[in-house]
């Protein structure tokens, strides 16, 4: 078999189309390696979210030149959100890449590189797919690797929200939903390969099945038919936007035992001007509504989310909202970001007003915040009993085992060498917290 090495940046959805190049690959003879010297295919997947991102790729570029020097007949590939932002360009800024991938050509990856073997010409396809419809069509071929007790499952992909300091719907353009049937079949799929845990993916969820679906079908119904496929003993979902969640979706954390209380819901900020102008289309108030109603009807929910420190014309007082916000909701982790200009976006239109050091220093306010919000959160755990989905064997020294919790803690524990495997139900007894992890002991399986 031919050998390809893989490197991914950025999201879920960008590791989930790396998965699916594998996949198609491994179908058309490539097996995946962690030597990219011995490689006959180098396949980078790019992030374009923020700055560093970029930056990254393109160091990694530099090292892999001589690689390509060393063996011409290595077939170098760029694709993701990088790719699409950039297009012709990377060829001209690095002559020795053989192709450019958008988002969209993730399912023609096999054919791009026949093209590139066989015409022995570079290619850039960036063209969004005109097809009305997402399918990632099912497979009855061996999976190229053996899932894990959790796996992702992509339902709608672009976005059509247009925040004003955002790339994504630029790079993975309109909104499209996948069919449910198909996203059922690709669920019964994994759980017969030992999936346990499902998640579902997508730049917006909540919008899932608004446009061109026949007939529609709103976001929760897909819940509850995932909910109804046997052998899947957890859900979650990623990403969420406030502006899109609705009263039924959120419902369904109270009607579904195995949907876990636990939810990404990215706020970016918790001042009512910065919102509107990164045209987030919530108040404040909408989106601590939207909190109350989800604790209303799942009380132990934990919640984490992303913020944007430092957007044009932040002042210190609206940081300071932020910081107020973050403490309201009490988040489990969050995910925290210096503002960084994309091109095209129209937020690069305004004044980015807001010098490094003082976006440096409201960045790390947020880090430590979030750090003594995390250790208060993870005292409530100690003493409990949690249920623990188990990964696999722990590298920490002292324990045997990790997993995660409902509420996505990871766990550390020992016992349980007799009975436990990947993919089981065990309940730990949590001991102690480092971090954002847990600690603690096996106590019986489910
Ligand atoms: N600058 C900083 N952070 C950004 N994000 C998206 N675009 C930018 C940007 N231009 C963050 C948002 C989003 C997360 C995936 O990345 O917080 O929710
Ligand atoms: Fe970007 Fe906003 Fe869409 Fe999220 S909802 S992907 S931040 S445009």
């Amino acid at each position: 078999m031919k050998q390809v090495y893989m490197e991914t940046f950025g999201c879920q959805m960008n590791v989930a189309d790396t998965d699916r190049m594998e996949q198609l690959l491994f179908q058309s003879g490539y097996l995946r390696t962690s030597a990219k010297e011995n490689a006959d295919l180098v396949l980078v997947n790019t992030c374009s979210i923020r700055d560093k991102a970029e930056h990254k790729i393109y160091s990694l570029l530099g090292t892999i030149r001589p690689l390509k020097k060393a063996n011409p007949d290595m077939t170098l590939a760029l694709a993701g959100c990088l790719a699409q932002q950039e297009g012709e360009t990377l060829i001209k800024k690095f002559p020795y890449l053989d192709m450019v991938l958008g988002p969209d050509a993730v399912e023609r990856v096999v054919e791009a590189v026949d093209y590139v073997k066989t015409q022995k010409k570079s290619l850039v396809w960036t063209e969004f797919d005109q097809e009305k419809k997402y399918s990632i069509p099912i497979s009855d071929e061996p999976a190229a690797k053996t899932s894990g007790p959790s796996a992702y499952v992509n339902i709608i992909k672009g976005c059509d929200k247009f925040c004003s300091f955002c790339i994504v719907p630029f790079t993975r353009g309109r909104e499209k939903s996948r069919e449910p049937y198909e996203i059922y079949e690709e669920v019964r799929q994994l759980v017969d390969r030992g999936a346990k845990e499902i998640i579902l993916l997508g730049q917006n969820v909540n919008s899932y099945g608004k446009r061109d679906m026949q007939p529609p079908t709103p976001f929760h119904e897909l819940l509850y038919g995932v909910a109804e496929i046997s052998g899947v003993e957890r859900i979650r979902f990623t990403t969420s936007h406030p502006k899109d969640f609705t009263k039924e979706a959120a419902r369904a954390f109270k009607d579904l035992d195995i949907l876990v209380n636990q939810l990404h819901l990215p706020v970016q900020s918790g001042n009512n001007k910065v919102l509107e102008r990164m045209r987030r289309g919530y108040t404040v108030n909408e989106y601590k509504a939207l909190i109350d109603l989800l604790r209303s009807e799942a009380p132990d929910i934990a919640f984490s989310t992303d913020i944007i420190v430092g957007f044009p014309g932040e002042t210190d007082q609206e940081f300071e909202d932020t910081l107020e916000l973050m403490e309201w909701v009490g988040f489990d982790s969050s995910y925290m970001f210096s503002y960084s200009p994309r091109p095209g976006t129209p937020a690069t239109e305004m004044e980015d007003s807001v010098p490094l050091e003082v976006k440096k220093e409201r960045l790390q306010r947020t880090i430590d915040l979030q750090k003594s919000l995390s250790d208060r959160n993870a005292k409530k755990y100690i003493g409990q009993v949690v249920e623990v989905l188990v990964e696999g064997e722990t590298v920490h020294k002292d324990y045997d085992f990790k997993g995660r919790s409902p509420h996505y803690w990871m766990v550390n524990f020992s016992g349980g060498q007799k009975t436990l495997k990947s993919g089981g139900l065990a309940k730990i007894y949590i001991e102690s917290a480092s971090g954002h992890a847990l600690r603690g002991t096996y106590r019986s399986p489910n």
